[in-house]
């Protein structure tokens, strides 16, 4: 196999920071490896596999001979590096929002759309981290089940804002048992023992724009005729994003059926064993690769209908390991 000039811009953020780990856990291909950033965190010291590397300030001759970059940005940033790091011959995995609807861009995931990479014009979008949790389960019961709606409402982490996010709840933390006043910059209120149903913009409609890409997203991945309707709330955990879905499909299901079929699909571990107290939850996910099934149950309110609590490392199998995957999808379809 041949080994690639690897680059990742972002990389001393949340999703950075994770995609430096799971590049070493797989055993990706790297000839060799540059860690990018802003100034103010140029030449600091990262070990790397045996090796120690010095972060370096983005620039378009950081991108010289590079075959994949991997964006962890936000979208402006991404929007305008993409088209140099591109320009200098380097295949783009971006994980912000900038290019996710563009038509002529593929929206990935592996387990779900890998075809679409085929296409690929030096840049492939990482969809919303809430999205490839759900489309991973989803996938195999739309193929066999044929679904038609998706009503969906989320628990997010905070590690789902980034860094900055990460360290308010810490200092909410630490002032609460300090009997100090909680501060709040990153999110409009505390998020410490709260739950905010507010993710990115409100939009005319009362949705707002994280809710607005689960549909999108789904539509352009899976099948733009599945009806989807989304509420997203942030919630004080550090890591791992829950979510409670509800499916109806147009063909009838036998419930082991649906627990046999997610079992064996990729990606999924089934957990649920109530009786046992067994189901998914962001405790279990953190670290993990896979995506976490469990209280699948009937709906017993429609015809075909189907409860399920999807829980993953949105860190993970939500940012750096979908990335990390699109680009084995590449190496594996000889599309880099
Ligand atoms: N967190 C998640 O679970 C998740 C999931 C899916 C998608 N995403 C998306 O992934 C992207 C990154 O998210 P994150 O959570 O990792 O954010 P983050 O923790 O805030 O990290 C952002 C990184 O961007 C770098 N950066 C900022 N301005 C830059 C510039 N002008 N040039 C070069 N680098 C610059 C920062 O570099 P310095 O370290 O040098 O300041 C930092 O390392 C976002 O678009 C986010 O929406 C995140």
């Amino acid at each position: 196999m041949d080994n690639y000039n690897i680059a990742i811009v972002g990389a001393m953020g949340a999703v950075g920071k994770e995609l430096q780990k799971i590049l070493i856990e797989r055993q990706f291909p790297i000839k060799s490896i540059k860690l990018l950033g802003t100034a103010t965190n140029k030449g600091r010291e990262v070990k790397f596999k045996d090796e120690i590397l010095y972060t370096e300030e983005v620039c378009k001759e950081a991108f010289k001979d590079i075959d994949i970059a991997f964006f962890c940005l936000e979208a402006e940033i991404s929007k305008s590096l993409a088209p140099i790091a591109i320009g200098e011959g380097a295949v783009v995995i971006d994980n912000s929002s900038a290019f996710r609807m563009d038509n002529d861009i593929p929206l990935v995931v592996p387990e779900v759309n890998p075809e679409s990479l085929r296409n690929h014009k030096g840049l492939i979008a990482n969809p919303n981290c809430t999205t490839i949790q759900m489309l991973v389960p989803l996938k195999p019961i739309h193929d066999k089940y044929k679904i038609k709606r998706v009503v969906v409402s989320t628990y997010q982490s905070v590690s789902g804002t980034g860094k900055n996010a990460i360290d308010e709840l810490n200092e909410q933390a630490r002032d609460y048992v300090d009997h100090k006043e909680i501060k709040h910059s990153v999110y409009p209120y505390q998020i410490l023992f709260n739950a905010l149903p507010h993710i990115d913009g409100f939009l005319d409609t009362g949705y707002t724009k994280e809710e607005m890409k689960m549909i999108n997203e789904t539509h352009k991945i899976l099948d733009k005729n599945i009806k989807v309707v989304p509420t997203t709330v942030r919630i004080p955990v550090f890591r791992g994003h829950s979510e409670s879905v509800n499916i109806e499909t147009e063909l009838p299901f036998n419930i082991d059926d649906i627990k046999e079929l997610l079992g064996k699909s990729p990606g999924i571990t089934v957990l649920d064993k109530p009786e046992e107290k067994l189901y998914p939850m962001p405790i279990f996910s953190e670290g993990s690769s896979d995506v976490f099934v469990g209280r699948i149950r009937r709906d017993f309110t429609i015809e075909n209908g189907l409860n399920m609590w999807i829980v993953a490392d949105n860190l993970r199998k939500g940012a750096a390991l979908n990335a990390v995957q699109i680009a084995e999808s590449l190496i594996e379809q000889d599309l880099v």
